[in-house]
């Protein structure tokens, strides 16, 4: 039987690579260097299937082909606004996601950020190895008490929700949501947690908030400069969900002028590249290079979940993960 063909536009861990390597008739990007439309417009006139990520920008222009030969995509990864999805369809592409497997890990650095802003340790580390410690004292590099706070999450879909369980049952914290949806009660309770109906109504109330909503144009600039004028004070704001959620150029203005205590991104709008005001922002902002699922688990455990997908999709099976 002939196998179909597949195109990985990253390099993938190893052992998921050699899974491919031997169920399909697969090319690997060795160089791992992101393709450019032109590239991606062969890819899709040629493979049966493509396995894109976050890097890669699939929009009008990379899809813009008289006919496609590939029938899904099946990213890795779980957020998929990279993906210009109405156009893919068009041209009857499946498109399936890798959920469930990194929501620990993305919620265990959404912590790391938010104690690493709140307990100023950036600015000790890099105050240490510049060898500029003078030792201890009472008023050093005093930061603020995270424990007992209250957290608000905006987008309570897994990843939101293993935030609450750590930040509830590790650091006591009060829990308060917003989601685009009801949340069932059963879910709430677990967390002792409440629904707002409002981003606006949960900013003012929150001591730290959390995105976890998914990017896209319903989302895009979702905390704009009116929002973060209604968050405390000394509140902050940690991003692990998509850059563009944030308006980059607000938030580093809110962060010069402390109208907020600071902020932590593990995601930016033009990744790689770092908005210039977000670059100037040392004292109140912490910024990681998109790390939430860069574990060794999560991301093993995203390439077996994307040859879960394939087979079932080439098996004539619905893919557990299709969201398009
Ligand atoms: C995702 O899965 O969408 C992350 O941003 C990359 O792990």
């Amino acid at each position: 039987m002939v196998k179909p063909s597949v195109l990985v536009t990253r390099r993938w861990p190893a052992a998921v690579e050699q899974q491919l390597a031997s169920d399909y008739e697969v090319v690997l990007n060795r160089s791992d260097k992101p393709l450019s439309p032109r590239e991606l417009r062969e890819a899709f006139a040629k493979y049966d299937a493509v396995l894109p990520t976050v890097t890669d920008r699939i929009g009008a222009e990379a899809l813009d082909v008289p006919q496609a030969q590939t029938r899904i995509l099946a990213n890795y990864g779980v957020g998929y606004s990279h993906i210009d999805v109405e156009t893919a369809r068009h041209h009857g592409m499946a498109i399936t996601n890798t959920p469930d497997v990194l929501s620990d890990c993305t919620a265990d650095l959404t912590m790391t950020l938010m104690l690493m802003v709140a307990r100023r340790a950036g600015e000790g580390e890099r105050e240490l190895r510049a060898g500029q410690w003078d030792g201890w004292c009472p008023t050093h590099l005093v930061g603020t008490k995270v424990s007992g706070k209250t957290l608000g999450i905006i987008g309570f879909g897994r990843i939101g929700q293993e935030v609450a369980r750590r930040a509830h049952f590790g650091f006591g914290m009060k829990i308060v949501v917003f989601n685009r949806s009801p949340v069932d009660a059963e879910v709430l309770a677990r967390f002792d947690a409440v629904q707002v109906s409002e981003v606006d109504t949960l900013l003012p109330e929150c001591d730290f908030v959390s995105l976890h909503c998914p990017g896209g144009v319903e989302t895009r600039r979702l905390i704009n400069a009116r929002r973060l004028d209604l968050m405390k004070p000394d509140a902050f704001l940690i991003n692990t969900a998509r850059g563009e959620v944030v308006d980059e150029a607000a938030l580093a203005q809110s962060l010069m002028f402390e109208t907020i205590g600071g902020a932590a991104l593990d995601v930016f709008e033009r990744e790689p590249a770092i908005h210039p005001m977000l670059a100037q922002c040392t004292r109140n902002l912490v910024m990681l290079p998109h790390l939430g699922s860069a574990t060794r688990e999560a991301r093993a455990a995203m390439g077996f979940r994307v040859l879960d997908n394939l087979r079932d999709f080439f098996d004539g099976n619905e893919p557990r993960d299709r969201v398009a």
